[in-house]
């Protein structure tokens, strides 16, 4: 087979993993997916020096551009944000007859349902892993290991900033802005950090896992949300003298009501795997009919686990996979009915 042609949209943390992942993986990388996998062309802002070598690929200052080259096989969108560039490029890749693997998840809480319509109808899929708990395969168990299941509930720590910091304000007793500062220097933090530390973040991770789970169409505006900012040192003292811990938890479940979907601050107890998750670490625990309760953990955000989450996607495509992340043609994905809150 001809070697698979990446280009690469975003030179920042992701994308720079993605270029490692490539340079130094390419023998194991051809022996798994039966073909090499090489990076055809980039694109940034700007050209600055980013400590890897770039020099054998064509630079693309405008992404729209680089996803419209005749010399690519797949869009690889690690720029971030839910309009302008990200968008167009993504559009244009899908209109220019590329498959697309992206980490972009507010991209996709807005507009998952209408890009994979359009992939579909140019015979293209759109691949997603890493834009749900970083480094963990939540999607590829979803979609692949437990197709055969009805889900019953998901839930999870879905943002790595977010526990990172309420853990360490337990633990150093530090505050807020310290450890707001210390997650930027991890690469954990968005763009805009009102994302992560608002729970939106989390939020489009919870409405992505809802789609799939159960076949709904995605739906991000009836996720009930609340953020950490108004947490206190003192709040996770009480709730430590009381035998819990404070996390951001996601909870989707399909009810008598309609589709539940909350990503809140809740009262988890110390002692149990979600009490225990330090630091950035990410937890998914999936609950089907046939298997029972799966728990998943593992790094949620970051160069590496991003990265390589974005290569499990490449990989497959270089297999010849045309399954779409959401798991099902996304023409058949229904219409989501919000569980209507109930009164007090
Ligand atoms: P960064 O901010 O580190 O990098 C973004 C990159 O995109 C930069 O190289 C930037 O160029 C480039 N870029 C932005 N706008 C444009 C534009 N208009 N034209 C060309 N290039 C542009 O982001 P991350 O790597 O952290 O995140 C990328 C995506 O991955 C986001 O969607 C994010 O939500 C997602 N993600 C990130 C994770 C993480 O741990 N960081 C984890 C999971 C998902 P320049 O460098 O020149 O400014
Ligand atoms: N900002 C996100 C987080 C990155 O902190 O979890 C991973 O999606």
């Amino acid at each position: 087979l001809p070697p698979l042609r990446l280009g690469i949209a975003g030179l920042g943390t992701v994308g720079r993993g993605v270029v490692r992942i490539v340079q130094t993986h390419g023998a194991l990388i051809a022996a798994r997916a039966g073909r090499r996998v090489e990076i055809v062309a980039v694109s940034a802002r700007s050209q600055k020096d980013r400590g890897i070598d770039l020099s054998a690929y064509a630079f693309e200052a405008d992404p729209v551009a680089l996803a419209q080259r005749p010399d690519i096989d797949v869009f690889v969108e690690v720029m971030g944000g839910h309009e302008g560039a990200a968008k167009a490029a993504t559009e244009a890749a899908i209109a220019s007859g590329k498959d697309v693997v992206t980490a972009n998840k507010a991209l996709l809480a807005h507009h998952g349902q209408a890009l994979a319509l359009a992939a579909e109808a140019k015979g293209r899929v759109i691949r997603f892993e890493a834009a749900v708990a970083g480094g963990i395969p939540v999607i590829k168990a979803l979609t692949e290991g437990l197709a055969g299941n009805a889900m019953k509930r998901v839930m999870g720590v879905m943002n790595g900033t977010c526990n990172y910091i309420l853990t360490r304000m337990e633990a150093t007793g530090q505050g807020y802005n310290v450890l707001f500062d210390e997650c930027a220097k991890l690469g954990y933090l968005e763009a805009d950090p009102n994302l992560d530390v608002g729970g939106i973040d989390a939020g489009h991770k919870l409405s992505l896992l809802s789609s799939i789970a159960f076949g709904t169409q995605v739906a991000f505006d009836a996720v009930e949300l609340q953020g950490i900012q108004n947490i206190l040192l003192d709040d996770i003292r009480m709730a430590k003298d009381l035998g819990y811990r404070i996390k951001l938890l996601g909870v989707t479940q399909m009810t008598g009501r309609g589709l539940e979907q909350r990503m809140t601050p809740c009262l988890v107890p110390a002692d149990s795997p979600l009490g225990q998750l330090q630091g950035g670490t990410n937890m998914v625990v999936l609950e089907g009919d046939s298997v029972g309760q799966i728990v998943m953990r593992g790094p949620g955000a970051g160069e590496g686990p991003t990265a390589s989450a974005v290569m499990g996607d490449v990989i497959d495509l270089a297999r010849g996979t045309r399954v779409s992340t959401f798991g099902q043609p996304a023409s058949t994905l229904t219409k989501a009915i919000p569980a209507k809150a109930q009164a007090p």
